[in-house]
């Protein structure tokens, strides 16, 4: 099938790749020129596993091609998907000028009917307001066309985002039409293998689908953290609660891990999002917003490890900090919990050294060269001379280091393992203070340099 994808970001990069990767024919169309241009000589703008060849084979096999011109876009697909951000605005609503504009630009070059399909996290009732903006234009046009505008959001996980892609657990269709249905199973075919994981709906319902997908995993994150912060004021250790309650096949064991805060370009853009949704509605979503308020204050429970520690005194220290990015697998920085404690510790005039696999271009793009800010070749060089170590991403290369080259390279034997990657005991039999999430602090090791 010809398939247009308009925005050629995270989510429309890869499915567009992976729709040609089956053999769809897939145009895709950005404003950025010079992404565009990169792309076409095979250039991917971001890390993630498998994305490069599965781009270059199908730019190659001739499947799957990038332009600027929206014309060209509109005229190809008979299915147009609209995958351009929807970054939050002031107040954390989602900002939709985005998506309205590719809305208005199919309407304006449209000939024959065309499904657009909402691609883009976007509140309820954004598929009303594209319809209204194609109607719109198409007056103005002065044409008669027909249109459909189906939600068929997105699940896929940066870092394993090409995997869940080729193999979805659910497809997602919002639509009250047959015909378009009956198209939309046609796409995805090749993906609804071994049971039917298409689930039909109204627009509304998938729209809210995807907010309370998120928001649900979210809310699991945020509880987990909150019974770590508990456990630690209360002498236990949340690794043992996280297994006791995980095996509660009600509960499961996925999205229970305490940490230092969940980040990344999706959950907390969208837990705000619909917050202020629910807000708008008169409603007010008292557990959201606890989710979000115990999420920004996990972040900062790194800094508080280190102040604790130092008894407050950061100015002048040199922190290791292991790990840039929101998660593994990925150079994305977007609300990454490494930025809130670096900020912080440049705050109190504290200097950061750090080291992550893949991040470390995306940082310096942020912060540029500041004197504060070094970011080291190897994880072992990110140790030198520095005060005490801070884990802040779960990167595989972190899993198992030598803990006499860490308690040899700093200057205070401290671990702060903001995903706790490691038993406290076997670090502290290294004469290292362990402090990790819900799990105590090290009161066996003294904090003397
Ligand atoms: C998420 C959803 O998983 C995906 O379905 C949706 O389409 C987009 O948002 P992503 O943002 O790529 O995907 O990352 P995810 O793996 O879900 O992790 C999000 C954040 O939660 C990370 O910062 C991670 O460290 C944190 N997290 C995750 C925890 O702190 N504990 C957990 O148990 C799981």
């Amino acid at each position: 099938m010809k398939v247009t994808v308009f925005g050629i970001g995270y989510v429309g990069l890869v499915q567009a790749a992976v729709l040609a990767g089956v053999g769809h024919n897939v145009v895709c169309v950005d404003v950025n020129e010079k992404r565009v241009e990169e792309l076409k000589n095979g250039q991917i703008p971001i890390y993630e596993p498998g994305l490069t060849p599965l781009v270059q084979d199908n730019v190659s096999a001739g499947r799957l091609d990038f332009t600027t011109d929206a014309k060209r876009g509109v005229e190809h697909g008979k299915i147009q998907f609209i995958a351009v951000g929807t970054p939050p605005d002031e107040d954390g609503s989602a900002d939709l000028q985005y998506v309205l504009n590719v809305a208005r630009t199919i309407a304006e070059y449209m000939q024959e009917h065309r499904i657009v399909v909402d691609k883009s996290t976007v509140p309820v009732g954004t598929a009303d307001k594209v319809s209204a903006q194609m109607r719109e234009v198409l007056a103005r046009r002065g044409v008669d066309l027909g249109f459909d505008v189906v939600s068929n959001p997105e699940f896929l996980k940066e870092g394993a985002a090409v995997a869940d892609c080729q193999r979805p657990d659910r497809i997602i269709i919002g639509t009250d039409s047959a015909a378009v249905e009956e198209k939309m199973r046609e796409l995805y075919a090749p993906f609804n293998r071994n049971h039917d994981r298409i689930i039909v709906m109204d627009v509304r319902s998938a729209e809210l689908t995807k907010y309370a997908a998120n928001c649900m995993l979210a809310t699991k994150i945020s509880f987990m953290n909150e019974i770590a912060n508990l456990a630690e004021r209360l002498g236990a250790d949340i690794e043992h609660v996280r297994q006791g309650i995980g095996s509660d096949p009600r509960i499961g064991y996925s999205f229970i891990y305490p940490g230092c805060g969940y980040g990344g370009s999706c959950f907390p853009k969208d837990v705000q999002a619909l917050v202020r949704t629910a807000e708008k509605t008169g409603y007010q979503p008292e557990l959201l917003k606890s989710v979000e308020a115990v999420n920004y204050r996990q972040k900062n429970k790194l800094f508080e490890h280190l102040s604790h520690y130092f008894d407050g005194d950061l100015a002048g220290k040199k922190i290791a900090l292991w790990g840039l990015s929101f998660k593994p697998n990925t150079d994305d920085m977007r609300d990454a919990s490494s930025r809130v404690l670096m900020e912080a510790l440049w705050e109190v005039g504290a200097s950061v050294q750090a080291y992550d696999p893949e991040a470390m271009n995306e940082t310096q793009r942020i912060y540029g060269n500041r004197a504060d800010l070094s970011l080291m070749g190897t994880k072992e060089a990110a140790l030198n001379g520095a005060d005490a170590l801070v884990i802040c991403t779960e990167w595989n290369i972190f899993k198992a280091p030598d803990f006499d080259v860490i308690k040899d390279a700093l200057n205070y034997p401290l671990i702060v393992d903001g995903r706790n990657q490691y038993e406290p005991s076997i670090v502290e039999s290294y004469g290292l203070a362990y402090y990790g999430i819900g799990r105590g602090r090290s009161v066996s090791v003294s904090n003397e340099a």
